[in-house]
């Protein structure tokens, strides 16, 4: 089957192509070719100035990602037929949220600092040698091992699409790698870490980077876990926490979110007064029913129980702990 492949180029040090541009290259494609393959076939039959990243060539280095019809995917693993038949063309682009080197290749500098500053390496408690690590345990952490470092969820996140400071999710799941490691003698600290500004806390949920990752990672669910392990050891000064947990008193109160009181105890009441104008905005479009006006809805005690049992549970989940460490 012959195919046209769109590929983005850009050659910043030859003054002809410094723009990046589009190029179009035809190809006869056998059955089960990947779009490694192509490229491959095409640097070695048509244009050996085309550049990219390979090595493995079978999903386990992470160096070939780059964008295929607007999506971030592993090259290698990735059949181009099938990709033709559902989207109708074949677009090769860097991957996005990364700056561009020489047409496929990106500069990954950015990515192994964000990985540095969660230092992604063990730093036991004394006798954590000792320790035995049971299958929960191990199971707990077993998606943030599988990382290849290939960059595809950092290039599809939104938060750091605007900004570029955002520790993002390759890095945060490879903190809760470490953080949910029973021998790791740091957890808190990395906590309150993570937990200051461009920290998990900014994340905002879309899920593209469980959605795009080659290895089912599933970053946003390592983030969760860390959030959840930051509040479960109090560290609740700033934003995010407090955002949480005004969510979860305005449901235990009304049974549904008051948007004015969650915003004032999130930002505080200066930061809070900039975003009246916005506030009156949602509130004209039915965007923030105000438990004030609308009160609590119909059968709250039900809310309510809910929450007493996660209570109940909480309570017994400390007791388990408390006994555990006086036995250690
Ligand atoms: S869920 Fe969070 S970390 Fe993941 S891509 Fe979206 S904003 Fe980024
Ligand atoms: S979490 Fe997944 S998408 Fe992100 S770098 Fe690791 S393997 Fe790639
Ligand atoms: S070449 Fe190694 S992951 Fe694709």
């Amino acid at each position: 089957m012959k195919i046209k492949f769109k590929i983005k180029r850009y050659n910043p040090a030859d003054h002809e192509t410094a723009e990046p541009y589009v190029q179009a290259y035809i190809l006869d494609v056998p059955e089960g070719m990947t779009v490694l393959e192509a490229l491959l076939k095409i640097a070695d039959e048509q244009d050996p100035t085309l550049s990219f990243r390979k090595s493995c060539r079978s999903a386990i280095c992470g160096s070939c990602a780059v964008s295929i019809n607007g999506f971030s995917r592993l090259a290698c693993n990735t059949q181009v037929i099938p990709e033709f038949k559902k989207m109708g063309e074949m677009l090769i682009e860097p991957i996005a949220n990364h700056v561009p080197l020489k047409d496929l290749i990106v500069d990954f500098t950015p990515f192994w600092k964000k990985m540095n500053k969660v230092n992604p390496f063990l730093t036991p408690y004394e006798g954590a040698e000792e320790k035995p690590v049971s299958n929960e345990d191990e199971e707990s952490i077993d998606r943030s091992q599988r990382c290849i470092m290939c960059g595809c969820c950092n290039a599809e996140c939104n938060a750091l699409q605007i900004d570029e400071h955002f520790i993002a999710p390759a890095a945060l799941a490879k903190a809760w790698r470490i953080v949910g490691d029973v021998r790791e003698g740091n957890a808190r600290k990395r906590l309150e870490k993570l937990s200051e500004e461009h920290g998990m806390w900014d994340c905002v949920r879309c899920v593209h980077c469980t959605q795009y990752c080659p290895k089912e990672v599933a970053p946003l669910k390592q983030i969760e876990m860390l959030r959840s392990a930051a509040i479960k050891e109090d560290i609740l000064d700033n934003p995010g926490a407090k955002h949480v947990e005004a969510m979860a008193d305005s449901v235990e109160k009304f049974g549904r979110l008051d948007e004015a009181a969650m915003t004032f105890r999130t930002l505080g009441f200066l930061k809070s007064l900039g975003m009246i104008p916005f506030g009156l905005r949602m509130e004209k479009h039915g965007k923030m029913p105000h438990p004030h006006i609308f009160p609590q809805i119909e059968n709250i005690d039900e809310v309510k129980k809910i929450y007493e049992e996660i209570g109940k549970r909480r309570a017994a989940e400390k007791e388990g702990k408390d006994k555990e460490e006086k036995k250690g």
